[in-house]
């Protein structure tokens, strides 16, 4: 399915911070204003993360994906982990949220990883995923938090 008109995808940038912390608000996630800048310059240039960003004309942010990928015993090679996707609400099914999962697809499959794994609680993000192949593992995931970096 094509983007809407004027949509387009392209790699995230250290300018892009107001978008890409308004579009992690949309998912409940809140990054303390004082670190945004430097995560996000630390991000956008780590050679194990690729975030992609989908922009209207004006080029504000719509959608977002993130790629985070490493080598792990576990899978035996490389292996991918979509850290947040999302689309902002109003411009919500018309395709970018697809068009942004394939093009992490593309680069997941380029860069020879063997699984792309996402953490989807709601069920209708089950339901979406699972019929573009994802598959559910039975494992919860559980989560350790650094209180020194906080
Ligand atoms: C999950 C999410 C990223 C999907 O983004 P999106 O841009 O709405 O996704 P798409 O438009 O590609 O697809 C959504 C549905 O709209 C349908 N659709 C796409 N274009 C359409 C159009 N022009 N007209 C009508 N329906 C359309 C698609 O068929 C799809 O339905 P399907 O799952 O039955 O195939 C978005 O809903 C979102 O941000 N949700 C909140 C965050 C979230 O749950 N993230 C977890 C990630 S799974």
């Amino acid at each position: 399915m094509p983007l809407p008109d004027g949509i387009k995808v392209r790699q995230a940038r250290r300018g892009d911070r107001d978008s890409i912390y308004r579009l992690l608000g949309e998912l409940g996630i809140a990054i303390a204003v004082s670190e945004q800048s430097s995560a996000l310059s630390w991000i956008v240039s780590h050679p194990e993360i690729e975030v992609l960003l989908a922009v209207d004309p004006l080029d504000r942010g719509v959608g977002l994906v993130a790629l985070a990928h490493r080598p792990t015993l576990e899978v035996g090679g490389r292996a991918a982990y979509i850290d947040s996707l999302v689309v902002t609400e109003p411009m919500r099914r018309r395709g970018i949220g697809s068009e942004l999962l394939e093009r992490a697809l593309a680069r997941a499959r380029m860069l020879g990883c063997k699984q792309v794994e996402l953490c989807a609680s709601l069920g209708t993000a089950r339901d979406y995923l699972g019929r573009r192949g994802f598959k559910s593992t039975g494992l919860e995931r559980m989560v350790w938090t650094n209180s020194g970096t906080r």
